[in-house]
């Protein structure tokens, strides 16, 4: 089912209340023991696992989400055995081909974080060209974190301060949050309100750290290429009964 009609189920008075997320961020996990399940090849759970992330984004855009992040390879990832890692990369590759090609988007405006210049040069300018292409989509905000590490983020906006201050653009009594969230990946996006975690492990895993510090999160056992959206759905009722204080009472 690519949409999930909560209308049926809720009926109006619960969907006229429902508070959606500003920005949900998902960790893609579990494609590896999805495959394993079924004796298949990892890389099969991987491809799946790509059919789930368009049907979730697609998802995300018709309900009116205004960002989404997902987690699709990790500055730890190039750890796995060369096969599939070039599985995976291929996924993203085919993915931008289409998006590219396709005549209607969806409205959806991609956007890369990570270090997007250690992938392969062909990877590097279809990235760009699917920035380009859907730089002027109003619909929801797609970031793809590709060779993404909180850690890396927050060492890499460390050293845009850093440039700054030698060019004289700013002083160091000046170094506050909000110059620090200036110079990360999701630099003028709203922190996410909802990090969403499926296959059981209940960990960050360097995900969006200097964004996360108000973040709710939701964690499911359903594995990633079984990930629909009657999840989300359930993840964003969720969100819905929670109290949020920012640190306040
Ligand atoms: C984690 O599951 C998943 C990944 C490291 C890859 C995620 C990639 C995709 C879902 C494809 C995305 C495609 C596009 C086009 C963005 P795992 O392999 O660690 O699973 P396991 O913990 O069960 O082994």
């Amino acid at each position: 089912m690519l949409f999930f009609d909560r209308k049926k189920i809720k009926g109006k008075e619960a969907e006229r209340e429902r508070k959606l997320p500003q920005h949900i961020g998902i960790i893609m996990d579990g494609n590896g023991r999805w495959a394993k399940k079924r004796g298949l090849p990892r890389t099969a759970g991987h491809s799946v696992g790509a059919s789930t992330f368009k049907n979730i984004a697609k998802y995300c855009n018709k309900i009116g989400l205004k960002y989404l992040t997902v987690y699709a390879f990790s500055t730890e990832n190039w750890k796995r055995p060369q096969e599939e890692v070039d599985a995976i990369m291929d996924l993203f590759r085919q993915y931008l081909k289409d998006s590219i090609s396709s005549l209607d988007n969806d409205n959806i405006k991609i956007r890369f974080i990570g270090d997007i210049s250690a992938l392969a040069d062909d990877l590097q300018k279809l990235i760009k060209e699917a920035e380009e292409d859907t730089a002027d989509a109003t619909g929801l905000t797609l970031n793809i974190a590709i060779n993404y590490g909180g850690r890396q983020e927050i060492v890499a906006a460390a050293k845009k301060l850093c440039e700054d201050i030698s060019k004289g653009i700013l002083d160091p009594s000046d170094i506050s949050e909000e110059e620090i969230s200036k110079r990360i990946y999701t630099a003028g996006q709203p922190d996410p309100d909802l990090i969403i975690r499926p296959s059981g492990e209940k960990r960050i895993s360097n995900f969006m750290l200097w964004q996360s510090a108000y973040t709710e999160f939701w964690y499911s056992d359903v594995l990633w290429p079984d990930f629909s959206p009657r999840h989300l759905e359930m993840a964003i009722d969720d969100y819905n009964k929670r109290i949020r204080r920012f640190g306040g009472i």
